[in-house]
């Protein structure tokens, strides 16, 4: 599923501008920052198809990646916080939650957290948004390169704990590195696992 050639194929900042829905798509939601373009880098091994940064609010618009012409990827840009107006980020922040409402080919969105940052009230009202409109999500913690591996089990126990306080949560948590590449091919399996379904 991901040996084959990844492309980049639209760009859009408006939901009135989105690709026609002809594969199914996976999302890739999260506060800014938290490493949503790197991972998709990571699962296609393609180190700059997405573009990342270290200042949050890089990716601007929905982008859409075609892997092995079998579905797409939807790197988002970051809600939450950014450095940009803050008008943009509000902007961003409707784009987002008008496309994961409207979507009917989206199989996942994958909400990313930094495993050092937990679950926010911001990434709270993206899962509300997903609940209401029964799309299917897992939360996946990223940079966990940077906990101290002792640390490590306590975070996703207590994003656990955080999750079985909302109604209808994914229980799955992943836990990943884009930089290490830890979790990543367990993620690539998540999705040829819902891809096949
Ligand atoms: P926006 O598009 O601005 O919302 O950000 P993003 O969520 O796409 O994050 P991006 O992938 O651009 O990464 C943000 C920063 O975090 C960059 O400096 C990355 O190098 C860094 N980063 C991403 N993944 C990891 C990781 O697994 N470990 C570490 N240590 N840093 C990471
Ligand atoms: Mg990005």
């Amino acid at each position: 599923l991901f040996s084959g050639p990844a492309d980049f194929i639209w760009a859009a900042e408006s939901t009135r501008s989105l690709p026609p829905m002809k594969m199914l798509e996976i999302a890739f939601a999260g506060r800014s920052n938290v490493g949503k373009s790197s991972l998709v880098n990571a699962l296609t091994g393609r180190k700059t198809l997405a573009r990342t940064s270290h200042t949050p609010g890089r990716t601007q618009q929905l982008n859409f990646f075609d892997v092995n012409g079998r579905f797409t990827l939807v790197d988002m840009p970051g809600y939450g916080f950014a450095a940009v107006a803050k008008n943009k980020v509000e902007a961003w922040t409707d784009l987002i939650h008008d496309y994961l409402r409207g979507r009917s080919n989206l199989a996942r969105v994958f909400v990313l957290v930094d495993a050092r940052h937990g679950l926010k009230d911001i990434d709270n009202a993206v899962m509300d948004t997903l609940d209401k409109s029964a799309v299917s999500y897992q939360v996946v913690l990223t940079k966990t390169d940077e906990v101290k591996k002792a640390d490590l089990p306590g975070r996703v126990e207590a994003t656990r704990a955080a999750l079985a306080r909302r109604p209808a949560a994914y229980p799955e948590i992943a836990v990943t590195s884009s930089r290490s590449g830890a979790g990543v091919p367990e993620l690539r399996a998540a999705i040829a696992q819902l891809l096949a379904e």
